[in-house]
């Protein structure tokens, strides 16, 4: 997605990435940068940091990195041209016309979006025919009004591998189109046919109401139980939340947050329309985000089972992240909030939600099930865990509050438990400012990149083509030479050489090449290791000099791997001549 130069430019100018970030972070001058609490993840002492000479942020501690459009994708939860747009708007520029490319990407996207949602419609006509009475059948047997499954416009896919097929194909859509949305699929021998067949079917939207994907259940016991729609490039499923698209416009003062379509369905029917749900994933960082943008209070109401159990912990720390206050609900005798609601009505679902208990006092409880409070040593290993778990609470007066509810749960004065806790804690604290320095000390000491699926092979080669880019950066004029001593084809680190190619073109093209020209160009994952490299700078020098040498490092490395040979010079001579070479520029 490439917009105009000189209006990113005027873009970047008008949002200084200090001033954007001070909307988000209190920042504090020291030296040459700026230093906070990381937006991005959960800390006490300050990595993060933002220079406002390179106009780019970085954490020492979880890695992010970037220039001011990143920050607000990350901040915002936006893809890059929405991000533009949000700063565009704030600076109140206009956003120039897109160019053809992007004109045709928006078109597709465009037609995809319509192909969803007349698929949506196709499957909601077919339900509703005299023939499907059964089904129909199906979803009243659950319990479910036709207005409610009007409002999620639930349909019915046909036992037929061509019905989809038939009928989009008759409105004008492609077998490619058709494809791409993941609504067909294709046999080994090429064969297309409808991915959705003889199910039940819950189309899913976003927030902005179009329908992007589908989730299809069987009627019966067969497997899988519920089909969902593959990724497309418009259904990111760690981005999106099942009924988020109702849920934004409720009153409720807090979310309600399930595990499956018919649990979310049926408490909007029984009148809880802040109910969303994870798509069949357990929540995602984004996904905890977005509903931070909508409410302040969320309920996670899951299975009652081992696996819901374990769902709705990972869920609590995911949540408390974006400070949610978050409570969790126990629906006594029933397996589901569906279920639940069903038997006992939702006025018992209420006063369970009323009931329902602060995260601290549902992580106590379910630890107290794990020992035997009878025995001696069983409770002394309990106040140790419980005492750990306390010490993850900010506030004091909180903290003293759970301290005493376990100590009443262990039979211990709350005096002793007290103390149990202020041990734990003095040692937690410490580790963690020491961890945390350690980071802020050293943050090329982690030769490799923070994003393990960006890892180095060659961690000696990596690091001098890092030193190269870093040159390059910062001394333009350097580029024209690297470009004829270092072929990308040396470069170690798939990212770091992609990194370069770009560096390259651009500088062939005469532009500017700076962290700017690369936002919206690469990975997030890849933007935080460039600003990662960048943060540290370029101290004055003989930059030529340096470069000669990172780049005979780089060569040295690549004669070792036999990536470069002399044809008629032996491997271990040209290695040789490389390394005196380095000794008579030393
Ligand atoms: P019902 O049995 O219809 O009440 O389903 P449920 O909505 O209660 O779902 P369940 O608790 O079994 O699972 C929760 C969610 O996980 C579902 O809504 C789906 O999104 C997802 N899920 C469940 N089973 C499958 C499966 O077999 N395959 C996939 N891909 N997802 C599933
Ligand atoms: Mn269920």
């Amino acid at each position: 997605m490439a917009f105009d130069r000189v209006f990113l430019d005027e873009l970047a100018a008008r949002n200084d990435i200090v001033d954007i970030v001070s909307q988000y972070v209190q920042l504090k001058k020291s030296g040459a940068n700026y230093f906070g609490l990381c937006p991005f993840h959960n800390e006490k002492t300050p990595s993060f940091s933002v220079s406002a000479d390179k106009q780019i942020f970085h954490c020492f501690g979880c890695g992010a990195g970037g220039g001011v459009i990143t920050f607000v994708m990350k901040a915002e939860g936006l893809e890059f041209p929405d991000a533009v747009r949000f700063l565009a708007d704030k600076a109140g520029m206009q956003v120039p016309e897109q160019n053809e490319a992007e004109r045709h990407a928006a078109h597709r996207r465009e037609r995809l979006y319509a192909l969803c949602k007349d698929a949506a419609r196709f499957f909601y006509d077919t339900l509703w025919l005299p023939e499907n009475r059964g089904v129909q059948q199906y979803f009243f047997s659950r319990g479910l009004h036709r207005r409610v499954m009007n409002r999620f416009g639930l349909g019915y896919a046909p036992d037929s591998f061509h019905a989809l097929l038939d009928a989009m194909c008759a409105k004008g859509y492609t077998r490619d189109e058709m494809m791409e949305a993941g609504l067909v699929s294709q046999s080994e021998k090429g064969r297309v046919y409808d991915r959705f067949r003889n199910r039940v079917m819950f189309p899913i939207i976003d927030v902005r109401g179009n329908v992007i994907a589908f989730g299809g259940r069987v009627m019966d016991d067969s497997k899988p139980k519920y089909l969902n729609s593959p990724e497309t490039p418009i259904f990111h499923k760690s981005r999106n939340l099942f009924a988020l698209n109702l849920a934004k416009k409720t009153k409720s003062e807090y979310f309600i947050l399930a595990e499956g379509y018919m649990d979310v369905i049926a408490l909007h029917q029984a009148g809880f329309d802040s109910a969303v749900a994870s798509l069949g994933t357990s929540l995602t960082e984004e996904q905890a985000r977005i509903i931070a943008r909508h409410t302040g209070q969320i309920v996670i109401s899951y299975d009652a089972d081992g696996a819901g159990q374990a769902a709705a912990q990972r869920a609590i720390d995911i949540l408390k992240k974006c400070d949610l206050q978050v409570k969790v609900l126990k629906i006594p005798g029933a397996k589901d909030p569906d279920e639940f609601i069903r038997e006992k009505g939702a006025d018992a679902y209420r006063a369970i939600i009323e009931r329902s208990e602060n995260h601290n006092a549902y992580r106590l409880e379910q630890l107290a099930g794990k020992y035997d409070l009878e025995d001696d040593e069983a409770r002394v290993l309990f106040l140790r865990d419980a005492a750990r778990m306390l010490t993850g609470i900010e506030s004091s007066i909180e903290r003293e509050v759970y301290a005493g509810r376990a100590a009443k749960m262990a039979g211990v004065t709350a005096e002793a438990m007290k103390n149990e806790v202020g041990r734990e804690l003095a040692i937690r604290r410490k580790r963690q400012k020491a961890q945390e320095r350690r980071q802020i000390r050293s943050p090329v000491g982690q030769a490799q990149p923070k994003d393990r699926t960006l890892a180095y092979t060659d961690v000696r080669s990596a690091k001098a083509e890092e030193n190269v880019l870093r040159l390059l950066f910062s001394d333009q004029p350097l580029i024209a030479e690297a470009e004829r001593e270092l072929p990308p084809a040396w470069f170690s680190a798939p990212v770091l050489r992609k990194i370069y190619e770009r560096v390259l073109t651009l500088d062939r093209a005469g532009q500017i090449v700076d962290v700017l020209s690369f936002e919206g160009w690469i990975e997030p994952n890849e933007m935080s290791l460039l600003s990662a490299i960048l943060e540290q700078g370029v101290p004055a020098g003989d930059h030529r000099r340096e470069m000669t040498e990172y780049i005979n490092t780089i060569r040295l490395q690549r004669v070792k791997d036999g990536t470069i040979r002399q044809a008629d010079e032996d491997p271990l001579l040209t290695f040789g001549r490389i390394k005196n070479k380095m000794r008579e520029d030393e």
